[in-house]
């Protein structure tokens, strides 16, 4: 990590998904406090980042200032309740001369800006890509704009989170590791498994810069593979903000959104209403096998297989893949993803899962072929809905060992 930050996917809420401009006070402490009686916090939740729409200008020493109706309290103070509540404080601003809600952005300010984050208390930055005045369309040129706001935060003296949001424009896989802990590689997601939309015509090889923002949760996944190996300690390729319990997708999909976002070490950020979370989808977040496979230190993506079109069109529908990853303690997890509107029959062989590029070229036999193995079910175990719902309803509180209750189950 090049500012020792961020060694495992950052974790945490961000109100965009679910609220978009409507931002206030009262909804972040209020989150941040539901988050922590529902053991989020515990678990690994620890931002919470305020998106955009939050100043009203500059004053006249060029300095941002918060709408003290959205913040009456003034931002400091958010901050500091914030920190009160367990939790990290995350702030965003854009690359540009306006952020995308059209709000004063910090192109041209960077130290001003970062210099008064570090003095509200702020410990991670989301930095957007609109307005950016012409400075992006090569990689050097968004790389230096980039960078500007990534030297003024290690100016600050304050550790702070870098996580860039430039939607995967100009190759960031090859220049942000350097300069950022995490940058989006995707236009934004929306709470879609795989609908087709035309607008989000995310695939391998062409991102979907904003204002096309309406990818799914495949059309994202499925850019990974191309980038599969830019995902490192302390740079994540961000899969953008979960839609898990906004209530366009099915809880099983949800399951496969959440378990492949794992899969992909891409930062965890919640991005629902959590007060009206339901018991099934808060089970969903709660999982500790996944959110632990996500935390692994080994922090690379897992890699695509295979890949078959069961029942193809343009978006990737009626696909089925086997996805495997590898994690520090030896390890192998894989995840059999299946896309299509049926049931399926999937066989993953020793084969699948253990040769990848390590055998590439002349044949080797892998010699996990030859070991026994124990499999585990990450799913088979999750918190009960009953349970989860009890933590909503305030009859039951988390232990405080809630991480290890609910260990992967062994099935065969
Ligand atoms: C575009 C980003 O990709 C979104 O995540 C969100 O931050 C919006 N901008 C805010 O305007």
């Amino acid at each position: 990590s090049y500012n020792g930050l961020n060694l495992v996917p950052q974790m945490g809420w961000d109100n965009w998904n679910a609220f978009g401009c409507d931002v206030n006070e009262s909804l972040l402490l209020n989150t941040a406090q539901k988050m922590a009686d529902y053991g989020l916090r515990d678990l690994g939740y620890n931002y919470i980042v305020l998106d955009d729409c939050w100043s009203i200008g500059r004053n006249s020493s060029g300095y941002l200032v918060e709408n003290h109706v959205k913040f009456p309290s003034g931002m400091k103070e958010v901050a500091d309740r914030i920190h009160g509540l367990g939790f990290k404080f995350g702030m965003y601003s854009s690359a540009g001369i306006m952020t995308c809600g059209r709000y004063p952005g910090s192109l041209g300010f960077e130290q001003k800006d970062a210099d008064l984050w570090a003095s509200w208390g702020v410990d991670y930055l989301k930095y957007d890509n609109c307005f950016n005045q012409g400075q992006s369309g090569t990689p050097k040129l968004s790389f230096d704009r980039y960078n500007v706001m990534s030297q003024a935060l290690n100016e600050t003296g304050r550790p702070i989170v870098y996580a860039m949001c430039n939607w995967g424009n100009d190759d960031p896989y090859d220049w942000a590791y350097g300069i950022a802990n995490s940058g989006r590689m995707s236009g934004d997601i929306y709470d879609s498994f795989n609908r087709p939309d035309s607008r989000c015509p995310c695939t391998e090889a062409v991102g979907c810069p904003w204002p096309g923002f309406h990818c799914s949760v495949m059309n994202i996944l499925n850019k990974m593979p191309a980038i599969q190996s830019r995902t490192m300690s302390g740079y994540f390729n961000d899969m953008d903000m979960l839609e898990v319990g906004n209530g366009g997708q099915s809880d099983s999909e949800y399951v496969v959104h959440f378990s492949m976002w794992a899969m992909m070490s891409s930062p965890l950020l919640i991005g629902t209403n959590i007060p009206t979370l339901s018991p099934a989808n808060l089970a969903i977040y709660s999982n500790p096998a996944i959110i632990a496979l996500n935390q692994d230190p080994s922090a690379g993506a897992a890699i695509r297989k295979w890949r078959y079109f069961v029942d193809p069109d343009e978006n990737g529908e009626g696909e089925i893949s086997l996805w495997t990853r590898t994690l520090d303690n030896g390890d192998t997890v894989m995840a059999l993803l299946n896309a299509a509107n049926s049931t399926m029959m999937m066989n993953a062989t020793m084969n699948d899962i253990f040769l990848d590029q390590r055998t590439a070229g002349a044949y080797q036999e892998p010699e996990e072929l030859r070991q026994t193995w124990d499999v585990y079910d990450l799913w088979a175990n999750r918190m009960s809905e009953a349970e989860a719902g009890s933590l909503i309803n305030g009859t039951s509180t988390v232990s405080p060992n809630s991480t290890t209750r609910y260990n992967a189950t062994a099935t065969s």
